[in-house]
């Protein structure tokens, strides 16, 4: 046995992982070759939770999962096109990595396979990780869940800051054809009196579903009504597949063709298979002189003024009935020069597709921030890429399963995603929708979409109370882009995830481990959807600390369970005692105070322009705890001006009585305070 940093090697090849007191963290058994590939496996404590693998329709906690036969569940390292509609327990998904976190009564670790061949993951009493090819090759770091995202996004790149109007509302459809469809759509956004960030266009505004196209007979002034959208807040997304239309009279194919740039089989013949287009080629993005190609294509829709892309379809599907229902196995891939095929080429095909869309909307339109949807993707896709969850069914247990998809992305390093907010394959009843929306206002991906074969679907469909109870969520929305704004730069500086699975608020606290139907959003928020028909209140186990109702200030105490009620009107959102919620409305901030129940808590609001890389600013915000009310400071950083016309103090949990702005008293309005820039305010209040 030989001592190595942090752990044991013996001669076998096992190995144990030990933290700095030297408590074993984990035990891993010497790795087995199998045919090509090999197994690794480690040996899991009883109590043991394991998260991530990126997008799964699974239990949060991965190893609680059983198959029909009460086994372990299988999780499939194979990025697969759902088809349509995937109902919760569906594997493998759309974009997977083998990445987990472990999370045990000595603490928690992650462990990273640089590998991109198919893979089976179970957790039993070991982890299993059985690889079909490729070399092992794998990163190991320990730590609380903040140091693990910290060190695996310093691994694989973290997303950079999106443009902010990326986090307002999306609105979506399989079926807006024409120019007139989605103007009428815009507008009625406005007469509904509904934000609306962006519109997403799906293949059918394209010729053929051909890539890259935009029908010119149905949209006809592609560059003025861009603008037209734009004047109204609303950019214009487009959709864009891989396969390329196998056809003489299309110029990408020729393009393509000169490139030696499509996917071929080892017989030297192109790979041929039914897309949307109906047959179509594969451009090879393991070949950078086909991804700088493929860059070049998106210059003229951005000359026109489309804001960002859609990427779908590039697990890649295909329309196969069985099987993989993607390219062969065979399948020849440059490999950046060194040759391989698609069982290693595969799982990153989606990755390298997002790579050369992002450096093309750098290098094309250098002055604003990258927008891109990935359907597909891979370790470090954060880097180019958002998320969406696919193809789900429309259904309560859908609805649920959301969460704990989008934590385990967020703890797999991807920060941005949501669902299709009411599923994507079905009619949601008004009940269903409605609390799909209130819960997603909380999901950094903020988007309504739906298939082509169901009912129209908008924020207004199902009328009132539903309308206006989601018009008070998506204005509840836009007034925490602040804060929204702020979680988007800590991603971009530490990788955390915005949205985050409660023992992320003390990972030695094991009732949280298991919590799959409630999120943090940051630190502050706590988010406890509805997730039953008919759910007028749930329970919810608190992180330690002190809780405040976002509503009515109601107060629980942390480390336990509470019922909260949930009127159709709005669903639990708890704040968390020592934060400062910056929300705006009209240009003015309101910094919600929520007292520190003793002691000091500090909070920073990151703003710039909202787009570019151009000046930025922290504001630094300290709340101290006093025997007789809160003295709160501010310091500002950056070169960025200040962008709220007027600043508004609202305490919560304390009674206001007195305050002094830099030791001048001034008059509350009940709990609140107006003023202007500050270096310190006392509160008194009790
Ligand atoms: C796929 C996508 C879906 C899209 C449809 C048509 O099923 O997942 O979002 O609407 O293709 O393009």
């Amino acid at each position: 046995m030989e001592q190595i940093n942090d752990g044991y090697i013996e001669v076998d090849g096992s190995l144990k992982f030990c933290d700095r007191s030297g408590q074993i963290i984990r035990e891993e058994l010497p790795p087995q070759s199998k045919n090509q590939g090999w197994i690794h496996q480690a040996q899991l404590r009883p109590e043991e939770r394991i998260y991530g693998l990126g997008e799964r329709a699974s239990s949060l906690n991965l190893r609680a999962a059983k198959d029909e036969q009460q086994q372990s569940k299988i999780y499939r390292i194979w990025n697969y096109d759902a088809a349509g509609m995937y109902p919760p327990g569906s594997d493998p998904m759309y974009l997977c990595i083998p990445v987990y976190l472990g999370l045990h009564s000595v603490g928690s670790y992650l462990i990273f396979y640089e590998n991109s061949f198919d893979a089976n993951f179970t957790f039993a009493e070991t982890a299993t990780a059985d690889f079909t090819g490729g070399s092992l090759r794998y990163y190991f770091t320990s730590g609380s869940p903040r140091q693990l995202l910290e060190r695996y996004t310093e691994l694989t790149g973290r997303a950079p800051l999106p443009p902010r109007w990326a986090l307002g509302y999306h609105q979506s459809k399989w079926g807006y054809r024409t120019e007139s469809a989605v103007r009428e759509e815009a507008r009625a956004f406005q007469h509904q009196k509904l934000p609306l960030s962006a519109i997403h266009l799906d293949i059918d505004c394209q010729v053929g579903y051909r890539a890259f196209t935009i029908d010119p007979e149905r949209f006809p002034k592609l560059a003025s009504f861009t603008q037209e959208l734009a004047v109204l807040g609303v950019q214009f997304i487009a959709i864009l597949n891989p396969g390329i239309k196998y056809s003489r009279h299309s110029n990408l194919f020729l393009e393509g063709q000169i490139l030696d740039g499509f996917c071929k089989l080892p017989n030297g013949k192109l790979v041929v298979a039914p897309v949307w287009p109906g047959w179509c080629v594969f451009p090879d993005f393991t070949n950078p002189k086909v991804r700088s190609w493929w860059s070049r294509q998106y210059a003229y829709l951005l000359d026109v003024g489309v804001a960002g892309f859609w990427h779908d379809m590039n697990e890649p599907a295909a329309f196969i009935t069985s099987g993989d229902r993607s390219l062969p196995k065979v399948t020849q891939h440059f490999m950046e020069g060194r040759g391989g095929d698609h069982r290693e080429a595969h799982n990153i095909y989606g990755l390298l597709q997002a790579e050369a869309g992002y450096e093309s909307l750098r290098q094309y339109r250098p002055e604003k921030r990258p927008f891109i949807v990935s359907r597909a993707g891979w370790a470090g896709l954060q880097r180019y890429a958002w998320t969406w969850t696919g193809d789900i069914e429309s259904s309560w247990s859908a609805l649920r399963q959301t969460i704990s998809t989008i934590v385990g992305l967020g703890l797999s390093g991807i920060p941005y995603s949501g669902p299709d907010i009411g599923g994507f394959q079905g009619n949601p009843s008004a009940e269903l929708y409605l609390r799909w929306f209130q819960m997603a206002s909380f999901f950094t991906f903020y988007r309504t979409h739906s298939s082509n074969n169901v009912e129209h679907r908008t924020p207004w469909t199902y009328g009132e109370p539903y309308l206006s109870i989601i018009r008070s969520f998506m204005e509840l929305r836009y007034r925490l882009l602040p804060y929204f704004y702020t979680l988007s730069w800590e991603a971009a500086q530490k990788g955390y995830p915005p949205v985050r699975p409660l023992f992320w608020a003390g990972s030695d606290d094991t009732t949280l481990w298991d919590v799959e139907d409630a999120f943090l959003l940051g630190d502050a928020l706590l988010v406890c959807p509805i997730v039953e028909e008919g759910g007028k209140s749930r329970q919810v186990i608190l992180p330690p600390g002190r809780w405040y109702s976002f509503w009515d200030d109601t107060v629980f105490e942390g480390g336990q369970q509470v019922s909260l009620s949930a009127p159709l009107e709005s669903i639990p959102v708890l704040v968390k005692a020592g934060s400062i919620l910056p929300m705006e409305e009209n240009k003015q901030l309101t910094l919600h105070l929520y007292p520190p129940t003793q002691g000091k808590s500090f909070t920073q609001l990151y703003s710039d322009a909202g787009d570019g890389y151009g000046a930025s600013r922290l504001d630094k915000f300290h709340l101290l705890r006093l025997a007789n009310g809160l003295e709160f400071t501010w310091e500002e950083q950056g070169d960025y001006p200040f962008p709220y016309t007027s600043v508004q103090i609202h305490l919560h949990g304390l009674k206001l009585q007195q305050a002094w702005v830099d030791d001048a008293e001034v008059t509350c309005q009940g709990q609140q305070l107006k003023c202007d820039r500050f270096l310190k305010i006392r509160l008194q209040a009790e």
